[in-house]
């Protein structure tokens, strides 16, 4: 095979992000002129850490039980007594507002038989065990013991639930179970600084999506870190998307990817008008009018970042006209180690991916639409709506456009999952240098906590 080089040396043919930005009818946040790009290199990676439960253990024993992971919204258990469930490979943890500004997470067992003290969110006074009725206080203060006379020795220091750490940071609950894990705002490192003009904690659940999926988590996540495959995957919105454009870069334990939109994609062998442009974001039906004309001597982008501002008002006052074309227009989407997928500016989008209960070969992808609100008119979270592995996304109407969008995306996975396994071994799957960085990234941390580096 011949060795193709791009004008631009190892990045796309097309117009780079950053000149893209120049053109922009507002200053941009300085954010978005940030770099630093991981160093180059295609990276091969095991195809073990997909397909084989020792792996699994391995991320049981090194990863989930001493990183920090995103919980929960702080809005699902917004009273005093709210309390959630957070479950990860065959761990459970019980996270309860146990005052209005304190949050607690405990094992999620009774100190007696071990039941699971509860199975799904609710808000209570206490926490009472339903076997035997062993009861604790939201702190965890042990509460009450029925027939306390045949526990002689049962002190309610020892009988305490157990603790794990937890953090929060953009209206989301972090915890750790690991007793000497670092802070999570060393964790966290720049990224509050990256999503500061975009505040998450300012918004609210507007949709919250769970999936279930046939395949390892990572095969999932995956799939939604990086645009290379949108020119096989998502053909239809080419002309509307800078995939090949899109910018990537890293900062400790957070990468970053930036693909343009309203911008053709430099796969194209034809140049789409603005309007044409315009037509593929919205998912126009050709039969009807374009719901969004684009005047002479405009681009797509600064309609789309015209129309924006004008709905960002109702919400946002006089500040929404400061919004810059590419906060309206692109998509900004973050990935902190291991799982957790915030998307900047009003994209709404945060994923988290996750091994299905304890089968490797199974896995939960959640989407949360987090929406603005006009300042104190904070609206209910939405509660979660789960979708079993043969149901479609557009069971989930809340999505809108991106149902299908999705149902593209994951179509792919349970055959990667079979193609993984049915690979010749041993065997590696390999990531591109640049387009890819988000992965690579990723694996490099993941090598690090898992002690294969
Ligand atoms: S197992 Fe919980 S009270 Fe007995
Ligand atoms: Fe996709």
């Amino acid at each position: 095979m011949t060795e193709i080089l791009s004008p631009r040396g190892n990045r796309s043919g097309g117009i780079p992000y950053q000149e893209l930005l120049d053109t922009d009818s507002r200053p941009v946040p300085a954010v978005l002129r940030l770099q630093n790009p991981l160093p180059a290199g295609v990276q091969k990676v095991d195809v073990a850490r997909y397909i084989s439960r020792d792996y699994h253990e391995l991320e049981k024993e090194k990863l989930w039980s001493r990183v920090w992971q995103m919980a929960c919204r702080e809005e699902e258990i917004p009273e005093v007594g709210s309390y959630t469930v957070y479950d990860i490979t065959d761990k459970s943890y019980l996270v309860v507002r146990v005052a209005p500004d304190t949050i607690k997470a405990f094992y999620n067992a009774c100190r007696h038989r071990g039941r699971q003290l509860r199975e799904r969110p609710g808000r209570s006074h206490d926490l009472r065990c339903p076997f035997h009725g062993w009861c604790w206080n939201l702190d965890g203060s042990l509460k009450e013991i029925p027939c306390q006379w045949d526990f002689p020795g049962v002190t309610a220091e020892e009988y305490r639930l157990p603790e794990v750490r937890v953090g929060r940071w953009g209206g989301f609950v972090f915890i750790n179970p690991d007793p000497e894990c670092e802070p999570l705002e060393s964790f966290l490192g720049d990224l509050p600084q990256h999503f500061a003009p975009w505040p998450l904690e300012q918004r609210y659940t507007q949709a919250h999506v769970a999936k279930i999926l046939r395949c390892n988590w990572k095969v999932a996540q995956e799939a939604f870190m990086e645009a290379y495959h949108v020119v096989a995957t998502h053909p239809q919105i080419l002309p509307s998307i800078g995939d090949a454009n899109s910018q990537y870069d890293v900062w400790g334990n957070f990468s970053r990817a930036i693909t343009p939109n309203a911008t053709p994609s430099p796969h194209l062998k034809w140049t789409p008008t603005e309007q044409e442009m315009l037509d593929a974001m919205l998912d126009r039906n050709l039969d009807e009018p374009p719901p969004l004309v684009v005047p002479e001597g405009m681009t797509a982008r600064q309609v789309l970042g015209a129309r924006g501002r004008e709905a960002m008002k109702a919400i946002l006052g006089p500040a929404a006209e400061r919004l810059s074309d590419a906060e309206l227009t692109d998509s900004f989407y973050f990935t902190l180690f291991p799982n957790f997928h915030p998307w900047g500016a009003f994209n709404r989008i945060t994923y988290r991916f996750r091994p299905y209960g304890d089968d490797h070969r199974m896995s939960i992808m959640e989407c949360w639409y987090l929406a603005p609100y006009p300042p104190g008119a904070r609206p209910p979270a939405a509660p979660i709506h789960w979708l079993g592995p043969d149901d479609d996304w557009t069971l989930a109407p809340e999505l809108g456009m991106l149902a299908r969008v999705f149902n593209q995306d994951v179509y792919n996975l349970p055959k990667v999952q079979i193609g993984l396994e049915a690979m010749k071994k041993p065997g590696y799957v390999t990531f591109g240098s640049y387009g890819e960085t988000k992965i690579r990234h990723f694996h490099q941390l993941y090598d690090r906590w898992l002690g294969l580096a």
